[in-house]
């Protein structure tokens, strides 16, 4: 019987999961301890560390019940019987296969210190995302430090999206649960089969051999982002030629073999995760001697760089081929709606190539602090998932061009043109009229997820450019831009 679980990495997983799994298994208790004080106190806190809908009332329903955060990780590991691990695995950006492999430095710090401070036998669950045979490696951590204490390694990779957590928590399409073949491992997937019972219908809960499983969470996220940059690669071509992006994606969406969801255009994903873990997976085919099925994924990265950069081109050259000294409003910063996650958002390329063009930002979020906005502008590819001691701040200089502020009227007053960013509902609604008497003429509108209603916006007078949408005459005009 499983009686205490923990969790270490009190992150965008770690804490919406383990939330979740204390509202649904009240007999257990549930820890969920990191490195992070800062973290952890946020947890302990009336405001959570990060914004997800609806997970303040799950955490208050738990929390001093069955429900803890702790930087106590010791302790609370020694004491379970479950121990999920969901620190992160960011991508490499030194020595050996920098700039896309996995680096597993916190894994295996994490597994290090399971083994040191336990004295009877544990699960020990990946949570994050890991290459393939990641399981293998820990396992052997473990075993070379276990004192005879007996460990079963499982992979139970995370499916939920940012934004939708607690809903994906509670319903999850499916659970995944992989392990080894013989009769422990068995035991021990059978013991976290009976957990996830508490809510999730058993159909559901799927179980493989380990590496399936690690391999299908890079699996899923690579074809997640492969439908991205395939309908942001067939929007470049609806500009081209008169077509519609959202006819097309709608046409071609109704058909069952293809499905209707993923497929909308946008000025590209971002995340802590697709780019991530599809370096990740295009390091694994070339490790194991596997170079064309390498760039087939690696084409999926490309077109996300090509429409970031093929944006922010469109906006400099529509207004006069020159953004310098122009103040230019940013709506929206996080990666998509309802999450304050900043991790490998495209406005960072969008906002920092248009800086190099000399524009003055004006940035507005409706969940994005000013202090994260600096620093993910400030800050080197990849070092966002790396500790602060290790992040390389650019120079201040280039950031006293851009100011933050804290309502879309504000960030749009004078400005020449308006970027929007992220799809936040509460731009649909925005008053255009009073903006566009407020903004300098002509006033653009680059919408980089098809939200605002572009008639509407050209009736009051504003030029606008949707992705993927027939051009305005003015903007046909104007210069090509990939
Ligand atoms: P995160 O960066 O928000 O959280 C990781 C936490 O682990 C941090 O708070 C860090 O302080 C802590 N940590 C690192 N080393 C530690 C150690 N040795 N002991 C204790 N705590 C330690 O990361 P996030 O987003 O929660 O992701 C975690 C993993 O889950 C990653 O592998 C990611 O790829 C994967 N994942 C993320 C999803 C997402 O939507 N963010 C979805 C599915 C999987």
């Amino acid at each position: 019987m499983v009686k205490k679980i923990c969790c270490i990495g009190a992150g965008y997983v770690g804490g919406p999961t383990m939330a979740v799994m204390a509202l649904k298994c009240p007999e257990i208790e549930v820890s969920v301890v990191d490195i992070s004080e800062p973290r952890i106190n946020a947890w302990n806190s009336d405001k959570l560390p990060i914004y997800e809908p609806g997970l303040d009332d799950v955490v208050k329903q738990c929390r001093g019940k069955n429900l803890f955060f702790s930087t106590d990780v010791e302790k609370h590991v020694f004491e379970s019987d479950i121990v999920f691990v969901s620190v992160n695995t960011p991508t490499k950006t030194q020595g050996l296969g920098a700039g896309k492999a996995a680096d597993l430095t916190y894994w295996e710090s994490a597994a290090r210190m399971i083994a040191d401070v336990s004295k009877s036998s544990k699960i020990v669950v990946e949570k994050s995302t890991v290459p393939v045979r990641t399981a293998e490696a820990i396992e052997k951590i473990l075993t070379h430090n276990s004192k005879g204490i007996e460990f079963q390694i499982l992979s139970n990779p995370e499916f939920l999206a940012e934004g939708t957590a607690v809903k994906d928590l509670y319903n999850p399409d499916r659970v995944l649960i992989g392990g080894r073949e013989n009769a422990a491992g068995e035991k021990a997937v059978q013991a976290l089969r009976d957990v996830y019972a508490h809510w999730v219908p058993v159909e559901r809960i799927i179980c493989t051999n380990l590496w399936s499983a690690e391999l299908s969470k890079l699996a899923a996220n690579a074809f997640l982002a492969q439908r991205i940059s395939s309908v942001n690669a067939m929007s470049a071509l609806c500009e081209a030629t008169g077509a519609d992006i959202t006819q097309v994606a709608h046409a071609v969406g109704t058909d069952t073999r293809i499905g209707p969801k993923f497929l909308n255009a946008s000025v590209g994903f971002g995340g802590s995760c697709f780019q991530k873990d599809i370096l990740n997976l295009i390091y694994i085919c070339e490790c194991n001697g596997l170079p064309e099925a390498a760039n087939y994924w690696k084409q999926v990265i490309k077109v996300n760089d090509y429409q970031k950069t093929r944006f922010a081109n469109r906006v400099v050259s529509s207004m006069f081929n020159t953004v310098s000294g122009k103040k230019v409003a940013i709506l929206g910063f996080a990666f998509k709606k309802d999450t304050g996650d900043t991790r490998e958002t495209p406005a960072i390329d969008v906002c920092n190539r248009l800086v190099a063009d000399k524009a003055k930002l004006s940035i507005y979020d409706p969940q994005v602090l000013e202090e994260q906005i600096r620093k993910d502008l400030s800050m080197a590819r990849f070092d966002w998932d790396h500790p602060v001691s290790l992040q390389q701040i650019k120079a201040e200089g280039m950031l006293e061009q851009v100011s933050v502020v804290s309502d879309a009227y504000e960030a749009t007053k004078d400005a020449h043109g308006i970027c929007v960013l992220t799809e936040w509902d509460e731009f649909k609604s925005l008053d255009f009229k009073r903006i566009f008497e407020s903004m300098r003429k002509p006033a653009f509108v680059f919408d980089g997820r098809n939200v605002v209603d572009a008639v509407k916006l050209r009736e009051i007078g504003f030029i606008v450019y949707s992705i993927g949408k027939p051009l305005d005459s003015w903007l046909k005009n104007m210069p090509s831009v990939a």
